[in-house]
């Protein structure tokens, strides 16, 4: 087990950035205490695999300082870094049998056939996978050839593990039952484990912390319901949480005691809510400012347009746009007229396309961010 230490780390491809490289990784800092399930989370080309490779010695750093347990490591190679890395393509030998597969890396290292047999077998029951240890690849169902990569891995006992978006080759069923198994194994195991995805649902569901990244930078690193609920800035609002949380641009400005909302639209088309004193803070020293308003689909309500009167100050007339029923809960989209929402209803009824309703805000689940920064404004 060992702690991971990066620091100041860049990483330019192709040449310095001067002649045209491609600065992939911006001077990123991160801890991940031992025994940690760390998830790196962020869209497609924003640097998490470049990232892992770094860690595990499969890419060069440009500058800053990568450590295990407090070692530095930039000049290790791969195979004395003691990490062990699970790729999306799990490339097994196909000739190979599973047990072969999994005691090869061993093998190489010129471990007893004892040893060998010992890891393989304590592998292979944690992963279920007892009964296929004389299979070929080719006679395994895809859950069931990524856990062979799994105990390929695990088998080294290596300090880190390191995945690399593992499970988004399998089906959605068989994803969630293998995000469960993770789970289990880094319990089991007590390893580090250092996990990259795009996908915001298995960051949320299996990291102890989430490292939120985009372009080459980290955004914000916490615990998954505190990313969740204190989102740092206006990306992360809208990458994690599904449906993404709604989004609105806007100027928030002193209405006598109270303070009001504005939203930027042509010719005064848009929407204007007042808010209490409360959302004083947001205002900052100015007595106007441009800002992002972000709010939940689950903080929103659906009201009848009839209720909007004078008394309710946080309603925004809209109309029904789309409904879509998941069973459980009802995700309907509003618009209100220069503006698209999103609302989770919990209630399997869904709304008539079309309907004039009224759009209900609770003025606390109010998330404002500063537009020319997008950080929050907290
Ligand atoms: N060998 C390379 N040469 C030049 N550019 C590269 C190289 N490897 C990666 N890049 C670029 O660096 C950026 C980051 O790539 P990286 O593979 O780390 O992204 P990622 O976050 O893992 O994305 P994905 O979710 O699509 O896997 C991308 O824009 C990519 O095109
Ligand atoms: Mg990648």
């Amino acid at each position: 087990m060992a702690r991971v230490s990066l620091s100041k780390i860049e990483k330019t491809f192709s040449g310095s950035r001067k002649n045209g490289g491609f600065h992939a990784v911006k001077g990123i800092d991160l801890e991940v205490a031992d025994g940690e399930f760390m998830v790196i989370v962020g869209p497609s080309g924003c640097g998490k695999s470049t990232t892992l490779r770094m860690i595990a010695g499969l890419e060069s750093v440009d500058s800053g300082t990568i450590e295990i347990d407090g070692v530095r490591v930039n000049d290790v190679p791969p195979k004395d870094r003691d990490v062990s890395m699970v790729f999306q393509s799990y490339a097994l030998y196909p000739h190979m049998t599973v047990f072969e597969n999994m005691a090869f890396g061993l093998k190489m290292r010129k471990l007893g056939s004892e040893e060998i047999e010992r890891r393989v077998s304590d592998a292979a029951r944690s992963l279920g996978l007892d009964e296929l240890l004389k299979r070929r690849p080719k006679a395994l169902s895809g859950g069931q050839r990524q856990r062979v990569a799994l105990g390929r891995a695990i088998v080294r006992e290596p300090k880190v593990f390191l995945f690399d978006e593992p499970l988004s080759n399998l089906d959605a069923k068989m994803r969630v039952a293998m995000r469960a198994e993770l789970a289990k194994l880094h319990q089991s195991l007590n390893a580090t484990m250092i996990y990259v995805t795009h996908d915001q649902v298995e960051a949320m569901t299996m990291g102890d912390r989430i490292c939120v990244m985009n372009e080459g930078r980290i955004l914000q690193v916490d615990e998954p319901l505190a990313v969740y609920n204190n989102p740092a800035n206006v990306f992360v609002a809208g990458f994690i949480g599904s449906p993404p949380m709604n989004l609105v641009r806007g100027v928030l400005r002193q209405a006598g005691e109270r303070i009001e909302f504005v939203e930027s639209a042509d010719e005064g088309s848009g929407f204007s809510i007042t808010l209490s004193s409360d959302c004083r803070y947001a205002l900052g020293d100015g007595s106007e400012r441009s800002v992002v308003l972000g709010i939940r689909a689950e903080d929103l309500a659906i009201g009848d347009a009839s209720d909007r009167d004078s008394s309710s100050a946080t309603g925004i007339a809209a109309r029904v746009s789309m409904s879509e029923p998941t069973g459980s809960d009802t995700l309907v989209y509003l618009n209100s007229g220069t503006s698209d929402w999103v609302v989770v209803e919990r209630s399997n009824r869904a709304r008539k396309v079309g309907d004039e309703v009224e759009l209900q805000i609770s003025e606390d689940r109010i998330h404002f961010f500063d537009e020319a920064t997008g950080d929050a404004i907290r």
